[in-house]
């Protein structure tokens, strides 16, 4: 078994269902923030206040060149706008199978409605902010999968279940 990649919006579930599909398939599981976060030494709001998005965005290309060739049946889940460019599409391609777990707006506000880590969701609105971001980004998810998996309304058990039928 290769790779497997998760990707999508933040509060779908990636980190999650990465762990516990490691569990599963016993293998090691990688996230793209907390591999960058190790590197820079700070956290990914730190790194937003202090150098703004798109220095985060090239330390994203930077870490998946890196995994690119260098791991093997691991588990990577991918930070939620990783796929928006299109290089890292072609390098997710390379590194391994591509699952697009896919979310509904309603879904990922009433997970990260409190939640103060993203630096993207912070401040007035953002309900708005999600529905405007996640409407310019599903293409982009969606052209850099190779399987899509809707998760409103499932348990984990049932999206890992569904992830299974896919990998192996
Ligand atoms: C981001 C998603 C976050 C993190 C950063 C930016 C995004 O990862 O990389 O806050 O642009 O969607 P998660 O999807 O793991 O929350």
């Amino acid at each position: 078994m290769g790779n497997v990649i998760l990707i999508g919006f933040m509060g779908c579930g990636k980190t999650t269902v990465g762990l516990r599909l490691s569990y599963r398939l016993r293998q090691a599981v990688i996230d793209t923030d907390k591999e960058i976060e190790r590197e820079e030494k700070r956290t990914i709001a730190d790194i937003f206040a202090a150098e703004g998005e798109s220095f985060f965005r090239e330390l994203e290309t930077a870490c998946l060149r890196k995994l690119s060739g260098n791991v093997r049946n691991q588990i990577i889940s991918a930070g939620g706008g990783l796929p928006l460019r299109a290089e890292n599409r072609a390098l997710l391609h390379e590194i391994g199978q591509v699952i697009y777990l896919r979310a509904e707006a309603e879904t990922i506000y009433e997970r990260l409605k409190n939640d103060t880590t993203r630096p993207l969701l912070q401040g007035v609105d953002p309900e708005g902010k999600i529905r405007k971001l996640l409407g310019e980004r599903d293409q982009y998810y969606a052209e850099a999968a190779d399987v899509i998996i809707d998760v409103d309304g499932k348990t984990f058990e049932q999206i890992l279940c569904e992830i299974e039928q896919h990998v192996g």
